[in-house]
């Protein structure tokens, strides 16, 4: 790997498609709002096309970010959000990269993309770090259209619900 061989580069690719099918079953399986991990073949990770597929032309849900919400949808979705964040917070993750371009919304309905580096809190030692950037990046969005999103609250409100024997 350290020599960037095509070798080394598969090699990294791989580990990476496979922590992120990994994070993405275990998630799946806790009922958060992530898309359905379908298989892992060599690097490629195949999963839940999230968007429309009307005539075979799919066409991708909008991420956050691009969205123009007015302050009623903003709130729910922030609800929505909150749910994801608390079911991976049951499961012992925190996303670790989370802000508006890796949240899609298809039809009202928010999912979380974008998940290899997802963090385990419990076994890494920056894990309350990731978590409380997490909580920062993605409440500046939610604040900026008017919801009263409190990145401290929510980022407590998820310790809470670590699973505590490990
Ligand atoms: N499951 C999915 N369904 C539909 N579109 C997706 C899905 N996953 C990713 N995308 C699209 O691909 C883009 C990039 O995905 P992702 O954020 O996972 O990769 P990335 O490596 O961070 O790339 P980027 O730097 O462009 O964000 C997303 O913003 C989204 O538009
Ligand atoms: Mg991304």
């Amino acid at each position: 790997m350290a020599t960037r061989t095509s070798f080394g580069r598969d090699l990294i690719a791989g580990q990476w498609a496979a922590a992120e099918f990994a994070v993405l079953s275990r998630l799946w399986r806790a009922g958060a709002a992530v898309p359905y991990p379908v298989q892992l073949d060599g690097t490629e990770l195949m999963m839940e096309f999230i968007g429309d597929h009307d005539d075979g032309n799919g066409v991708a849900a909008p991420r956050l970010a691009e969205l123009r919400t007015d302050r009623r949808q903003a709130s729910e979705l922030y609800d929505q959000l909150r749910e994801a964040l608390l079911a991976l917070a049951e499961a012992g993750y925190a996303h670790g990269d989370l802000s508006a371009y890796n949240v899609l919304v298809h039809r009202e309905r928010l999912v979380l993309i974008d998940l290899p580096q997802a963090i385990d809190l419990v076994g890494n030692p920056q894990g309350f770090d990731y978590l409380q950037r997490d909580c920062r990046n993605i409440c500046s969005w939610f604040t900026a259209r008017g919801v009263a999103a409190d990145d401290e609250a929510l980022a407590a409100e998820l310790l809470r619900t670590l699973p505590r024997a490990q």
